[in-house]
């Protein structure tokens, strides 16, 4: 089954605790952690101090996201806030190899993002030391953006890529998801959605998820 990962992006910043206790009784699989530093993009959120106090509100995974210049600075402080998922861009890395084996190291799941406009052949060498791929299907910095529709077509490539070498990567889908393109993007072959304003800004969060996983 799909899984469904809500980003906290769009939850109300003043009450989080709150929020991760309403997409946990929603149905939610996870939690999406977008950490951005206001160089990778044009956006700052949170870092580690955050996700630590927020550790002991919840028992759902934590999906961290690094939108951050020189990642491999990020990977000890998340491991000891509680991440249990972390991905980092291939654009900000440049010894990629390094920082998945630290990643898997120090006990969380690896995974590298790709932005809309990078191009999936800067993933094939490391594909198979990777749990999952997070591909971007919008530009990152901001939630609540539109889908890019060519973003579909490289999840397609993606999983025909990684069925040749690694057929249990995960695909992560993140960028502008809603019930209307999610089937297109379960056909394509993501295995993970996150979805940001279209579960945070629903009525309600359970009847989004649920039409979400489809
Ligand atoms: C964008 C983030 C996304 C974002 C998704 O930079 O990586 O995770 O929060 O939000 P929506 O679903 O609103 O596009
Ligand atoms: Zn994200």
């Amino acid at each position: 089954m799909i899984q469904i990962a809500p980003s906290l992006l769009s939850a109300d910043f003043s009450r989080l605790s709150e929020e991760l206790e309403s997409i946990k009784k929603a149905g939610a699989d996870m939690v999406h952690l977008d950490v951005m530093d206001g160089h990778f993009v044009p956006n700052l959120t949170f870092g580690a101090p955050v996700i630590r106090a927020l550790r002991p509100c919840t028992d759902l995974l934590f999906d961290a996201h690094l939108m951050v210049e020189n990642p491999e600075d990020y990977v000890g402080p998340m491991a000891e806030a509680g991440v249990q998922m972390l991905s980092f861009h291939a654009e900000a890395a440049v010894h990629a190899d390094k920082i998945i084996s630290d990643i898997r190291s120090r006990g969380m799941s690896p995974g590298m993002a790709v932005n809309p406009g990078t191009s999936l052949s800067l993933l094939d060498t490391v594909l198979p030391q990777l749990d999952f791929v997070l591909v971007m299907t919008v530009n990152p910095g901001f939630g609540g953006q539109k889908l890019i529709p060519y973003c579909i077509d490289k999840i397609h490539i993606l999983r025909r890529m990684a069925d040749t070498c690694c057929h249990r990567l995960k695909i992560e889908a993140d960028g502008g998801i809603n019930p209307e393109n999610a089937p297109l993007l379960k056909i394509a072959g993501a295995d993970r959605l996150v979805a940001g304003s279209a579960v945070f800004g629903a009525e309600d969060r359970k009847k989004m998820i649920t039409a979400l996983r489809g």
